[in-house]
């Protein structure tokens, strides 16, 4: 167990916390504050405690300063969030004079959000220099970006090293906590549903889950990979065609530890990858000039009884193309089947996650991950560096 805010002093205190505000952006807008959303039960108990709390985090990928990656927008939902004014400083250093002055200058209570920390190179290289600027403004390092766990940056790993206390904030607790209780000691039977379109991206995930579940259902792009393996017609569907002898192992592997092991018995196909009406299949097998988009209705059903019977379903990754109305039934019957179950339902961040909040699904599901990343690998069975980093109970 790792420590968190609840185990250490905080009044007074300069707090450095790593928070993911890494949001989808459309010309300035906000459009999804999740990530925003999930920090301020941390930042309001800092508050409470009469910490002086320093925020920061990165958005998307830049490869140094860009005004169009600016924290701005988030600083203004933050402060509205918070009803409370939020400082915040634009400068391509980060961390420069004016940041330094204004920290100096806060009171209980107040936040300050630096600029995007991708705003240095240093940062994705975790370089030294820019982890001491970081830990020069705090006397504690807080960790509550879980998102952003599964790198070793300059804000998350290198700034904990050098700062002598080190905690996790509430989202990483609840985060852990889901995840660990799920994959040490699960409610059973435990089912994960995997989706997506490439197995070699969940070829660890899968080969930790083998030890740990009861039954695994496969769908989205992947389970084309799979069909191909047991010798049926593929069309022009998404195959992989180097991983086809090990999704073969994979299903040797299910088979000698016993666990169910569900593909897609029916498919909706089209002939091209367009939001066409589409026209399903008597079976597995799809005709060569087809691709598969989504599973079928014989699927559907197949899968919702799976569902129905587990008691703690992991899902990661959409079973269809589910940006297409016409190919997003499998993936919505797969949300309200785990909405309707009464036991512990985990959603992988990403796509699974989006489904679910465009179906207005969220408070029927035990836990969203904010992490699509971070929590694929979790699921790998890795320890994240952004994690690992923080002090044991
Ligand atoms: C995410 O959105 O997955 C995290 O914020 C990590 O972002 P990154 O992939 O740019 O490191």
């Amino acid at each position: 167990m790792k420590k968190t805010i609840r185990d250490v002093e905080l009044a007074g205190k300069k707090v450095f916390v790593r928070v993911d505000f890494n949001v989808p952006l459309n010309n300035g807008v906000i459009r999804d504050t999740r990530r925003v959303d999930s920090s301020l039960a941390t930042i309001n108990y800092l508050r409470e405690k009469g910490a002086k709390i320093i925020l920061a985090s990165h958005l998307g990928k830049p490869k140094g300063a860009d005004p169009e990656l600016s924290l701005a927008p988030v600083a203004k939902l933050l402060s509205e969030r918070l009803e409370s004014p939020v400082i915040f400083h634009s400068t391509p250093e980060v961390v420069d004079d004016e940041v330094r002055r204004l920290v100096d200058g806060m009171k209980e209570g107040e936040v300050i959000l630096l600029e995007n920390t991708r705003y240095d190179v240093g940062e994705t290289k975790n370089d030294r220099e820019l982890a001491e600027k970081f830990a020069s403004l705090a006397d504690i390092f807080v960790n509550d970006a879980f998102g952003t766990a599964h790198r070793a940056h300059a804000s998350n790993v290198g700034v904990a090293e050098i700062l002598p206390v080190k905690v996790s904030g509430f989202l990483i607790e609840k985060e852990l906590k889901y995840f660990y209780e799920a994959l040490d000691s699960p409610q059973r039977p435990f089912l994960a549903i995997l989706g997506g379109a490439k197995v070699s991206d969940k070829i660890k995930v899968i080969e930790n889950l083998l030890d740990k579940v009861d039954e695994i259902v496969v769908g989205g792009a992947m389970a084309y990979t799979f069909m191909k393996a047991l010798g049926h017609s593929v069309g022009t569907s998404l195959v992989e065609d180097d991983m086809v002898d090990y999704a073969k192992k994979i299903l040797e592997m299910a088979e000698e530890k016993n666990i169910a092991f569900h593909l897609p018995v029916d498919f909706a196909v089209a002939k091209e990858f367009a939001d066409l009406p589409p026209v399903y299949t008597e079976g597995r097998d799809i005709s060569s000039d087809s691709m598969g988009l989504d599973i079928g209705p014989k699927s559907i059903e197949n899968f919702k009884e799976v569902i129905a019977r587990a008691r703690t379903i992991v899902w990661n990754g959409p079973v269809g193309v589910f940006e297409m109305s016409n190919y997003a039934k499998g993936t919505g019957a797969i949300a309200r089947a785990l909405a309707d179950n009464p036991g512990i339902t985990i959603i992988g961040g990403g796509d699974s996650a989006a489904a679910i909040t465009e179906m207005g699904l969220d408070d029927a599901m035990s836990h969203i991950s904010t992490g699509g990343g971070a929590s694929l690998e979790l699921l790998e069975g890795k320890e994240l560096p952004g994690i690992g980093i923080l002090e044991e109970r």
